[in-house]
């Protein structure tokens, strides 16, 4: 098959649902085969299967990001059932509105659990594999990464830990000469089931004055589409975006311009 990824391999993780779907989906209409792995597996099976009835490559499997054991078992396989691994995207992730006089040590730990010590699980292992032939690998961090927001401290730090996270990666590939290219990926709001169900916490008053506010901030005067992330993931993971390394772009429809 022809296309920006034509015989690349790809291990998208959180790719049953939402910008993780997206992904695997773009990643597939241009050529690539496609592991798409989420902690539910049915999710997982179901892009999988979308993509295949579309004429694309995909397969699915189950993967805790948190899991240390399970990173390395996924990505073995992935190359002896593949021959290698060309780019990884470090998507899966939580996120929960807990102002800091709230949030509990528990919910901290597991926020930075899942979103943040899962990248650096997941660059590690990739870096492994990787570090023979080169590759790409993609981090999903936020806009919250970047600025502060009183509602979601935990999100915050762990989304910050993965941007700076990434440049140290970064670093350390182009200093062995590796050939691994890691950048991060700096969403805004995009309308998927995280901002949705985050939202839905909210009491109903606060929730649709935290809505109405919100398009008041983002200058584009909405929220992004799934596929306008998977479009930015898709150009850092192709070799179009060969001299770029340790660089964060951000796709916020002019949210941070401020
Ligand atoms: N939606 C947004 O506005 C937005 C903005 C900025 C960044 N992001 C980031 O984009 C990524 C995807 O978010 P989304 O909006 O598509 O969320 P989503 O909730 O729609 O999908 C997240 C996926 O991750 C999976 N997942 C959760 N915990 C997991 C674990 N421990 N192991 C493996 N898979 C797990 C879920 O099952 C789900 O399929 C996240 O890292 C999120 O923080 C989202």
């Amino acid at each position: 098959m022809s296309g920006r990824l034509a015989s690349k391999v790809a291990l998208v993780t959180g790719g049953g649902n939402g910008i993780g779907a997206a992904i695997c989906k773009r990643f597939a209409e241009e050529g690539a085969t496609v592991l798409v792995t989420d902690i539910d597996l049915e999710s997982a099976q179901r892009v999988a299967a979308e993509i295949s009835a579309a004429g694309g490559k995909a397969e699915a499997r189950q993967q805790d990001v948190t899991d240390p054991d399970r990173w390395n078992s996924v990505l073995d396989a992935v190359v002896s059932d593949f021959g290698n691994l060309d780019v990884l995207v470090n998507n899966a992730g939580i996120g929960t509105i807990m102002p800091i006089e709230q949030e509990t040590l528990e919910g901290w730990r597991r926020m930075q659990s899942v979103n943040m010590e899962s990248v650096f699980l997941g660059t590690q292992a990739a870096i492994r594999v990787m570090k023979d032939h080169g590759g790409s690998i993609v981090n999903i961090s936020s806009i919250e990464g970047i600025i502060g927001e009183p509602l979601v401290p935990a999100y915050n730090a762990s989304k910050g830990g993965v941007r700076i996270f990434t440049k140290s990666a970064a670093l350390h590939c182009a200093q062995e000469g590796y050939g691994i290219r890691v950048n991060s990926v700096h969403p805004g709001y995009i309308g998927t089931a995280m901002v949705a169900d985050a939202i839905g916490t909210m009491p109903p008053e606060q929730a649709l004055a935290f809505q109405q506010e919100l398009l008041t901030r983002i200058p584009l005067g909405r929220l992004g589409e799934a596929v306008e992330i998977a479009n930015t993931v898709l150009f850092l993971a192709s070799d179009e975006a060969s001299y770029m390394t340790g660089s964060e772009l951000v796709v916020d429809g002019g949210y941070t311009a401020r």
